[in-house]
C-alpha cells in the first residue's frame, strides 16, 4: 500500500464524480426537513445518482445495504436509510459518494432539520470549521499529522470529542485508499503531502465523549455517551498552490 499520485487527466475525471457528489448533496438538501423519511433521501440520491450515468459507490460497498449514508443524531456515521423520519430539532449528515467514469468523488454535510437548540448548532457549525481548518492545514510540504492537529485545536477550544476510529481517505479508482487521514494530534507528522494526492478530509465532531461504538447491523455507528455528532466531508487534490476542494460548488 502507498499513496497514488493522479496525473492531471485522472484529477479530472476525479472532479467531474466530485463536482456531480457535491451537486446531489446540494439538492439533497430540501430533503433534511421534518417529515421526510431518510429511504426518502436515498431514493433522491440513487435516482440522481444514475440519471448522471453513474453509479452510487456506497451501494453493495462491502455489502452496505443502501446508496447514501444517513446519520441522525447520535448516529456518528454509516447510518442506513430507514422509514424513520426526520423530526423538527434533528440533525443528520447525509454522505453523497458518486463513481463515475471509473473514479470516485466522496462528499458530505451535516443538515439541520427545522429549527435546532443553540447548543446543537454549535456544535454543527464547530464540525464545518473543523474541516475547513483541516484543509487548510493540508499543501505540500505539510504532513497529514497536520490536518488532525488542526481539527483537535479547534475542537478542543470548544470542549467537543473527535472520533478516532474513522478517518479520511486517499480515493480515486478506490473508494478508500492510502493514506488513512486522522482527524487527531498524533505525536507523529505522517506522511508528507505532495502535488497529486488526492485525499478526504472528514471530521466527525461529538458534544461529549468520543467514543463511538457499531451496532449489530455491522454498520451504525453511534456514540457511546449517546451525545450528538455532527460531520462534514470534502475531496481535494494537492496542487502546487496548495488544495483545490473538488467537492466545493462556487
Ligand atoms: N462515505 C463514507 C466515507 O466518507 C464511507 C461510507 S462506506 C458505506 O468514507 F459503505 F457505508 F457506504
Ligand atoms: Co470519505
Ligand atoms: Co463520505
Amino acid at each position: 500500500m502507498s499513496i497514488k499520485i493522479k496525473s492531471d487527466r485522472e484529477i479530472a475525471l476525479i472532479r467531474d464524480a466530485c463536482r456531480l457528489a457535491a451537486e446531489i448533496l446540494e439538492r439533497s438538501a430540501e430533503l433534511a426537513k421534518p417529515g421526510v423519511t431518510t429511504d426518502e433521501i436515498n431514493t433522491f440520491v440513487h435516482e440522481a445518482t444514475i440519471k448522471a450515468g453513474a453509479y452510487p459507490s456506497p451501494l453493495n460497498y462491502h455489502g452496505f445495504p443502501k446508496s447514501v449514508c444517513t446519520s441522525v443524531n447520535n448516529v456518528v456515521c454509516h447510518g442506513i436509510p430507514s422509514d424513520q423520519v426526520l423530526k423538527d430539532g434533528d440533525i443528520v449528515n447525509i454522505d453523497v459518494t458518486c463513481l463515475l467514469h471509473g473514479y470516485h468523488g466522496d462528499t458530505s454535510r451535516t443538515f439541520i432539520v427545522g429549527k435546532v437548540a443553540p447548543n446543537v448548532r454549535k456544535l454543527v457549525d464547530a464540525a464545518e470549521r473543523c474541516l475547513e481548518e483541516g484543509v487548510a492545514a493540508a499543501y505540500p510540504g505539510s504532513h497529514f499529522g497536520d490536518i488532525g492537529g488542526a481539527i483537535q485545536d479547534l475542537a478542543d477550544e470548544f470542549g467537543y470529542g473527535v472520533v478516532r476510529e474513522f478517518c479520511g481517505h486517499g480515493i480515486g479508482r478506490n473508494f478508500h485508499e492510502d493514506p488513512m487521514v486522522l482527524h487527531y494530534r498524533t505525536r507523529n507528522r505522517g506522511d508528507r503531502i505532495q502535488e497529486g494526492m488526492v485525499f478526504t478530509v472528514e471530521p466527525m465532531l461529538n458534544e461529549g465523549a468520543p467514543g463511538v461504538y457499531v451496532a449489530a447491523d455491522g454498520w451504525t455507528v453511534f456514540t457511546k455517551d449517546g451525545s450528538l455528532s455532527a460531520q462534514f466531508e470534502h475531496t481535494l487534490a494537492m496542487t502546487r498552490n496548495g488544495p483545490e476542494v473538488l467537492t466545493r460548488l462556487d
